[in-house]
């Protein structure tokens, strides 16, 4: 299949992706697109992105340093700023020392090259980060994926394996998990807007029937009150 064959096909199975627009900083609240919209998606979990303190530190950090590291660690671009924050993560998590990355899909790559000679196969959850799939097969490393969560899946694929040295990877709640769980709050939250509308409604007729009912009282009191009042006339006529 040819490249535009294959952007039709995912344009016609509404596979295709498209990069929106961010017109603000990242946050609960954004603008994106110049729509403001409430952002469920982002990895900034701890909302740090656009914290005063640590836009404060970049500030600091460019005005000594300039806005890059110029080369990688190994060669001129390993600052006295990333070494400090590297052993305080060691000490932080109790480990020897600790080795940053720019982001969690190099990280998972450096993973599977660094350990690519010490194990002969990986098995992963279904669900797992693509960058986790992509590193086995960038270091040509075997992969078996089990269902998500699936313990007897898992023990399936171990059992089946003779190769002895793997590499386990999972996760137990994935992005696709938790847009699941906002898909069925949604529909809940759908759900009970509409008990509540059917509620409103039942208590409005309620109100309606007990308004005409009163109504109806009232006209009869009115009738007899005439009716009265034409029967003492009456009596006193006579
Ligand atoms: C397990 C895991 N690995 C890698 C990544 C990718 O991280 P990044 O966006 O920093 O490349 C994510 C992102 O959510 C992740 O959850």
């Amino acid at each position: 299949m040819n490249f535009s064959n294959k952007i039709s096909d995912l344009e016609k199975n509404h596979l295709l992706r498209s990069r929106r627009i961010a017109n603000s900083a990242q946050g609960t609240n954004m603008k994106i697109d110049n729509k403001d919209v409430i952002n469920f998606c982002s990895n900034d979990y701890l909302s740090l992105a656009n914290h005063p303190k640590i836009k404060e530190a970049l500030v600091q950090g460019v005005e000594k340093y300039g806005a890059g590291s110029g080369a990688s660690h190994l060669v001129s671009g390993h600052s006295e700023s990333h070494n400090l924050l590297e052993e305080s993560l060691a000490e932080f998590t109790g480990q020897e020392s600790a080795l940053l990355f720019s982001s969690g899909y190099s990280a998972n790559l450096g993973i599977f090259s660094a350990l690519r000679d010490e194990i002969e196969w990986s098995v992963q959850d279904k669900l797992n980060h693509a960058s986790l799939i992509d590193g086995c097969r960038l270091v040509g490393l075997p992969i078996q994926r089990y269902h998500h969560n699936n313990l007897e899946s898992l023990a399936n694929k171990i059992k089946n394996s003779l190769a002895p040295d793997l590499l386990l990877q999972t996760m137990s709640l994935v992005w696709m998990e938790i847009e699941q769980i906002f898909k069925e709050l949604l529909r809940l939250l759908t759900n009970l807007i509409l008990l509540l509308c059917r509620m409103m409604h039942t208590a409005l007729a309620s109100l309606i029937q007990l308004f005409q009912s009163t109504l109806s009282i009232w006209q009869l009191l009115e009738r007899l009150q005439a009716l009265w009042g034409l029967l003492f006339l009456e009596t006193r006529t006579s």
